[in-house]
């Protein structure tokens, strides 16, 4: 039978999402077009696969199960599902059109808005996806510089100048790869020696979980400018939510280009990139960066709507205080259960995450018992708390009542040795993100360390 969130659930019957994934994977492979949404970040035998829909922080499992969703579809809804004021601009532009075959007035709209919330949005260039501007801007660094190699430190899509750095860099040719190296994060000094007179920008995110040491942001850009090397900052995650201006307005930083997606158009697909104008600028002359959906008007009247709403509703705000509510209350949780040893609730409170410490033992069989457990009483986990402002604070003490379940069962079973035996799903995979130490200069991939993943 379909069930609600509770504590005292029984495990939920998840028979449709089972039988339509045994038929999918007959010829979609993966099944999962989002690699953080597919079956190897939530544990087949015991997580839904398929949902239905959504509303306010909720969502509806194939089989009508419901759940608390602590994940905003990977990061877009910054204020939830089935927003009124969104679904209404929306379908307001769906009565007028989609897509044009001149720019339409939301363009300049937009473009508009967004020159005035981000610092550094001298000039605004509209895409889709986060890998589209992220690829756009290093393309205009290299144009801008003549220079050719690229540093980073994050994630930064599925492009190739970018996934060379990593594990699954098959079918990018060598020379590619031999054009990007990484540096450490809060550690000026791998970001200094892997810097030359080649390297036409320095990409990387604000903060994942950490947070950026006393004056290491700054003197990224410090260097960058030394070294006549571009400073892109990656504000996929930050953008919108740990400030309407992203973490350039929270850290007072002046980027050269900056990129942002996800959480700006509550869940419609868009993206900006924005910044110098000298730079962007090539992008009329000699850089091609276009592309036939960049100014489809459904997510051009979301972006309005939401930008509207964030701004009304002062959401970053919120969504800060509600993340705190759940990162103290979690943990204050753990010291109770003497958990704090192995577990921390880190990050900025608009996102935080359960780390998990290596005296755990192997993370990924805690976090596939949490994630059973936590699923059963309706929480939708997988590890990171990425906060909506339609959670309620009911609904995160509600979660924080769950995690108490689950942490001191978890707890039990470490002690007494019977986590493996008491999974009854298949055990999480490592999420594919750059977080752990990875330092090296572009040079041959036999002679470099590559990335390390990590389950956090
Ligand atoms: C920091 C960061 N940059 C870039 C991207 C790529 O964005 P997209 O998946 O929209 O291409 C992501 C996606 O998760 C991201 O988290």
């Amino acid at each position: 039978m379909a069930q609600s969130p509770r504590l005292d659930n029984p495990y939920p019957t998840l028979q449709k999402s089972l039988e339509m994934l045994a038929k999918a994977r007959q010829y979609m492979t993966p099944i999962s077009q989002t690699l953080a949404k597919g079956p190897g970040q939530y544990s087949e035998g015991t997580s839904p696969v398929y949902l239905e829909r959504g509303s306010g922080c909720r969502v509806w499992d194939v089989d009508g199960n419901e759940y608390i969703d602590l994940n905003a579809a990977i990061g877009p809804l910054s204020i939830g599902y089935n927003i009124p004021a969104i679904n209404e601009a929306i379908v307001a532009q769906l009565e007028r059109g989609i897509n044009f075959s001149l720019p339409h007035r939301l363009e300049a709209e937009v473009g508009a808005l967004i020159h005035e919330i981000i610092p550094n949005a001298e000039a605004v260039r509209i895409s889709k996806t986060g890998a589209d501007v992220c690829s756009a801007a290093v393309r205009l660094a290299r144009a801008y510089t003549g220079r050719k190699k690229v540093l980073c430190c994050g994630y930064h899509g599925w492009h190739d100048w970018y996934i060379s750095v990593t594990s699954r860099a098959a079918g990018i040719p060598e020379e590619v790869r031999q054009l990007t190296g990484t540096f450490e994060y809060n550690d000026l000094n791998s970001l200094e020696q892997a810097l030359d007179d080649d390297v036409a920008c320095v990409i990387m995110e604000p903060f994942v979980f950490d947070p950026p040491a006393e004056g290491f942001l700054q003197g990224v850009q410090e260097l960058c400018r030394r070294n006549g090397s571009v400073f892109i900052l990656d504000e996929m995650w930050s953008g919108f939510r740990i400030a309407l201006g992203g973490a350039q307005e929270f850290f007072g930083i002046q980027p050269d280009l900056a990129v942002y997606s996800k959480a700006v158009a509550n869940g419609m697909p868009i993206a900006f990139l924005t910044g110098r104008r000298d730079i962007l600028k090539r992008c009329e002359e000699d850089v091609f960066f276009f592309t036939t959906f960049g100014g489809e008007a459904l997510s051009l009247a979301a972006t309005v709507a939401t930008i509207h709403f964030l701004r009304e509703h002062n959401v970053p705000a919120v969504l800060a205080a509600k993340g705190k509510l759940l990162q103290d209350g979690l943990n204050a949780l753990l010291k109770e259960l003497h958990a704090e040893e192995y577990f921390l609730c880190k990050g900025y409170p608009c996102r935080t995450t359960l780390h998990i410490f290596p005296k755990a033992g192997d993370p990924l069989l805690l976090k596939t018992f949490i994630q059973q457990e936590m699923i059963r009483m309706g929480v939708l986990w997988q590890g990171n708390h990425n906060i909506m402002y339609a959670h309620s604070e009911e609904d995160l003490l509600y979660v924080l009542q769950a995690y108490r379940v689950a942490l001191s069962k978890a707890m039990e079973a470490l002690k007494d040795g019977t986590l493996q035996a008491k999974l009854r799903g298949r055990v999480l995979e490592p999420v594919f993100r750059k977080v752990d130490h990875f330092n090296m200069k572009p040079m041959p991939s036999n002679t470099v360390k590559r990335d390390k993943e990590s389950p956090n």
